[in-house]
């Protein structure tokens, strides 16, 4: 005899390479708990409905119960010849407890079992995900709150382009987080759908009530088709889609921090627990974190990558392919809850250096606009406004001074319209003041903007 559920039907044992070929129980074995659940779900509704007996179920019960202990524990042993995480948990049930535990399939396959089990996993990865998005929001919003009327350049292209508020540039991250919660949330009701009922592909010949294991599971629906059930990872590519949306804002806010911490800008400094030195050059604080971050991006898009190019061409129904599914979609939960872990701790080690952001938008003519504005509000049609200012920039550029520090002659050489009212808009202050509307970046706005976001998050 050997060792597997289904033997008598094979002629010699499968060679050993194979074996470990498709085995899974060296990563499958994380899904031991919700496996567990998902089984005891299973049985209840078998007893309700009179396939298994009290008996059965007692029996059950007690010998999950103990496995459970023992994978708490570390003591469980897993088994490479019995393949994945469903076999091993369903022989150590039987070897405790006999008959009840060889009852404890019927009505179901391993390949509703598995798609069960990963939405039960997954649906407990979103929550603890989405509970770190707001986390690391209120980090960011802590930072936009104190720095509300802290100027520093705004950049398009990667030119200075106009003055904006530190507090304005934190709050875009957590906008874009927002949406990124309101992606996960919206994928967690997908999730949460129950493919148990399905069996191998076709549905069961036993009286099942799907309605009972989905309520007593959490599920808020139930998958309506068994085909489908039992072959889809939809759920789990959107999932992987919705945290490379994540990782690619938190990439882009890293390329930032790495800007603004390198001497050149000096915009922030990264507390140092965040940072390493170099094994050669004394003087270097590097910013490993917002690097690994960016590079870490790159691996989740290659998980994404990897599950949809898994279910393209797959026929119905469930094929061994998805057992592929599992190490790219824990790697991804795991590298995004780290991350966010992580994020939202060195977000609140960032100290700001407004001095150095000042003089940066200072050296930039990031007024140049709220010039050509001005002259706009006086009658000057903005083409004209605009090649006047041009002029202006190009004299305080040759003189190598800011707009704002041309005397007034000067300034008025340029066009007759301008008095000494200008320098309340040349400022970089006057600039940000002057955004005064929904999504601007004046320091009120701002303000309001972080006091929407707290109720929000409250
Ligand atoms: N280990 C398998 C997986 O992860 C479980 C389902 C296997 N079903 C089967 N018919 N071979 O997908």
């Amino acid at each position: 005899m050997h060792d597997k559920t289904w033997s008598g039907r094979f002629n010699e044992p499968v060679s050993e390479l194979v074996k470990q070929y498709t085995a899974s129980i060296g990563f499958d074995q994380r899904l031991a708990e919700w496996d567990i659940q998902g089984s005891l779900a299973h049985a209840q509704m078998l007893k309700e409905t009179g396939v298994l007996d009290e008996g059965d179920l007692a029996d059950i019960r007690r010998g999950m119960a103990e496995i459970l202990e023992e994978i708490r524990s570390g003591k469980i042993e897993w088994s490479l010849d019995l393949e994945d995480v469903h076999m091993n948990i369903e022989r150590r049930l039987t070897d405790k407890i006999g008959d009840a535990g060889k009852r404890l399939h019927t009505g179901r396959s391993r390949n509703d079992q598995v798609a069960t089990d990963i939405r039960l996993w997954l649906r407990d990865q979103i929550t603890v995900i989405q509970n770190l998005i707001q986390n690391l929001q209120t980090a960011l919003l802590d930072l936009a709150e104190q720095n509300a009327e802290t100027v520093m350049p705004g950049f398009t292209h990667l030119q200075v382009a106009q003055p904006v508020s530190f507090g304005h540039h934190m709050l875009a991250y957590v906008e874009m987080l927002g949406r990124d919660n309101e992606r996960m949330a919206d994928c967690r009701r997908r999730v949460n759908r129950m493919p148990l009922g399905a069996a191998a592909l076709a549905g069961t010949t036993y009286p099942i009530r799907r309605e009972i294991t989905a309520e007593l599971l959490g599920f808020e629906q139930i998958c309506q088709n068994s085909l489908d059930a039992v072959s889809d990872r939809d759920f789990a590519i959107e999932f992987t889609s919705a945290a490379s949306l994540i990782m690619v804002h938190l990439s882009r806010l890293s390329e930032e921090l790495i800007l603004w911490m390198s001497p050149r800008f000096g915009f922030i400094d990264i507390a140092d627990r965040f940072c390493t030195g170099s094994s050669i050059m004394p003087q270097k604080k590097n910013p490993d974190v917002p690097e690994l971050v960016r590079g870490k991006s790159g691996r989740v898009i290659g998980h994404l990558i990897g599950l949809i190019t898994l279910m393209k061409s797959q026929p119905l129904a469930y094929n061994k392919d998805n057992q592929e599914d599992k190490e790219p979609l824990f790697d991804t939960a795991d590298t995004l809850i780290d991350t966010l872990r992580i994020y939202a701790d060195m977000m609140r080690g960032v100290t700001v250096k407004p001095d150095n952001m000042r003089a940066a938008v200072m050296q930039g003519f990031a007024t140049a606009t709220d010039l050509a504005d001005y002259l706009v509000k006086k009658g000057m049609p903005f083409r004209d406004a605009h090649e006047v200012v041009a002029q202006a920039v190009r004299h305080a550029d040759e003189a190598g001074v800011d707009l704002s520090e041309l005397p007034l002659e000067v300034l008025q050489g340029f066009s007759k319209l301008i008095s000494d009212d200008v320098y309340g808009v040349l400022t970089p202050e006057g600039s940000l003041n002057a955004r005064n509307h929904l999504g601007g970046t004046a320091p009120e706005q701002v303000r309001l903007q972080v006091k929407r976001w707290r109720e929000v998050l409250a």
